[in-house]
């Protein structure tokens, strides 16, 4: 089933769907101990106020993880217990960084799972993604304005499946 669910679409299976919101699941772990940490390391007057939004993230996304383990187990799954990997840098606007670009995958794949969601019938779980892809963005807001950019675009997963590039590479030869 590894391969099929990246191109499952918007049909997929409750096998199917347990095993995406265990992937989810595994990014809010990852996002808990980034927040965690980033929060209690980020150093510097400029990143006071920062560091307080980042702890107090680290609370939402303990949130996020409950419902979604929630409703796994709603699903007959077993919810996961592996985070995934946690990038670790003594630079601020690194921190911040990774912090905005595991946003960005995350609301990418929510935005992506409320529509499986919806076409399952499954709407209290679309309700609970609704909730949750409302707090990841405003995650995605406070990043930015930290790093004084405008708030990128959702990565969707089949852009992260090619790197964040888009798909479409020809297959005919420049000569
Ligand atoms: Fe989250
Ligand atoms: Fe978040």
């Amino acid at each position: 089933m590894t391969k099929e669910h990246a191109t499952a679409g918007l049909n997929i299976t409750r096998e199917q769907m347990v095993q995406l919101l265990n992937e989810d699941l595994a990014g809010e772990y990852q996002a808990i101990i980034a927040y965690t940490v980033y929060s209690q390391v980020l150093k510097g007057a400029a990143y006071t106020d920062i560091a307080r939004e980042l702890e107090a993230h680290a609370g939402e996304e303990l949130a996020h993880a409950i419902k979604i383990a929630k409703q796994i187990d709603y699903l007959g799954g077993m919810p996961c217990v592996t985070p995934k990997p946690v990038k670790t840098s003594n630079n601020p606007v690194e921190m911040l960084r990774a912090d905005l670009e595991n946003e960005r995958t995350t609301v990418g794949r929510y935005r992506e799972r409320i529509c499986q969601a919806e076409a399952m019938g499954e709407f209290a779980l679309s309700e609970t993604l609704r909730a949750i892809i409302v707090q990841e963005q405003e995650h995605e807001i406070d990043l930015s304005a930290a790093l004084d950019i405008n708030v990128p675009p959702a990565k969707m997963p089949a852009d992260q499946k090619n790197g964040g590039q888009q798909e479409k590479h020809s297959h005919v030869s420049r000569q």
